[in-house]
């Protein structure tokens, strides 16, 4: 009887875990600025596919054996909704092996979107095109002038943040920011002036590769980024001793959902995966692997309600037989 009750506590306590566990589930997207080793680099691109320019960026990347992060949107510089060259762009990024991320479906600020109610469409549709094209779903999210991501001092921001937060983490998203920003966008082809605005992170007094890790924001729309801009960069990063790494391999976080990161250190399957890197990573013996059917983090969902309903039965057959064991003393002894 009293071993009953015992474990009648017990169960509730395990219960209560994992209830907890699952709501946890549902907290904010991780907000991410720099990697988690020092010595690291990372390209980002934003606001593309631009198929005039993004090509020329694939290029380059390709002959310096750099995989980059494009956050794209569906209807900006390029349309994924009916120029096909667009989405053959979008196909062409993944297959040779850099990985794709969200920016919005129009490029609306989340601020502004949240407001108008936008949110979803600009987040969710963006998600459905994306799988559409490459199969799979991104797990990196950048939201347009950084709004959502920024820590914010008005109460009115906060509040906006915490709800756009909590809505990418429920939808399998991590928020990538930078910590280091080219400007591309506004000095066009003054390369002395990019390389100037880097230095004040990458120069910075006790800055370097022994320490630091960055997060570099560059937009492959425009013709003088792709040209001038990228070659540059490359060059000054290698002088400082970085090196060039995935997104993926810089923050440990698979960039697609329902596939499994594993961080090799094993340098022979990574030069191995190199040479072939026309096939997209999902299909040859990559970091990555497709786990199963499910989602990874809807598997874990309902193994764990599996899990749950057993600890109910258990628990609702301890408490019958507390019952009967009362009713028992009260009426027959
Ligand atoms: C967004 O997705 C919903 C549901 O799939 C669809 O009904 C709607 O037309 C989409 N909107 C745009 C702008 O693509
Ligand atoms: C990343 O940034 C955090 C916060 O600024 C810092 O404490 C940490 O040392 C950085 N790590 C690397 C590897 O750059
Ligand atoms: C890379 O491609 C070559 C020929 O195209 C093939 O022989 C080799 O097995 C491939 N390696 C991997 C890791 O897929
Ligand atoms: C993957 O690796 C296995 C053994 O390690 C090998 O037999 C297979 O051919 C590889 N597949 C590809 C696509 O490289
Ligand atoms: C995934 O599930 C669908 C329908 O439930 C099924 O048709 C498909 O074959 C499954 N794919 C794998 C890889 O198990």
């Amino acid at each position: 009887m009293k071993m009953h009750i015992f474990l009648c506590i017990v169960l509730l306590v395990i219960n209560a875990c994992i209830v907890a566990s699952i709501t946890l589930k549902n907290d904010k997207a991780p907000v991410y600025e720099n990697c988690t080793n020092p010595g690291q680099f990372v390209l980002t691109f934003d606001d593309g596919p631009n198929p005039r320019t993004t090509s020329i960026a694939l290029k380059t990347l390709k002959e310096h054996n750099i995989k980059a992060t494009f956050f794209i949107n569906a209807v900006n510089y390029g349309n994924l909704e009916e120029d096909s060259r667009s989405i053959e762009m979008v196909k062409t990024i993944f297959e040779e092996g850099h990985d794709i991320g969200s920016h919005t479906y129009y490029h609306e600020d989340l601020f502004t979107a949240i407001q108008k109610g936008t949110m979803e469409i600009n987040i969710d549709n963006m998600t459905d095109i994306i799988d559409n094209i490459i199969g799979v779903k991104p797990t990196f999210f950048r939201p347009p002038g950084g709004y959502g991501g920024y820590k914010e001092i008005e109460p009115e921001k906060i509040e906006m943040t915490e709800k756009i937060q909590k809505y990418l983490g429920s939808h399998g998203y991590n928020i990538i920011m930078w910590n280091t920003n080219t400007k591309d966008w506004s000095y066009k082809d003054d390369v002395d002036k990019v390389i100037e605005n880097l230095n004040i992170q990458l120069k910075a007094p006790d800055v370097s590769p022994k320490t630091h890790s960055f997060i570099a924001l560059l937009h492959d729309v425009h013709p003088t980024t792709v040209n001038n801009i990228l070659p540059a960069v490359i060059e000054y990063v290698k002088d400082l001793g970085y090196k060039f790494v995935s997104l993926s391999e810089c923050i440990e976080v698979s960039p697609y959902q329902g596939i499994n990161f594993e961080n090799k250190n094993d340098e022979s399957s990574k030069l191995k995966n190199m040479e072939n890197s026309t096939i997209p990573s999902i299909n040859t013996n990559s970091s990555f692997s497709i786990q199963d059917n499910n989602s990874g983090s809807f598997s874990f969902i309902s193994n764990i309600y599996n899990l749950n309903i057993i600890y109910y039965f258990i628990f609702i057959y301890l408490l019958l037989s507390i019952f009967l064991n009362i009713y028992k003393k009260k009426y027959f002894t």
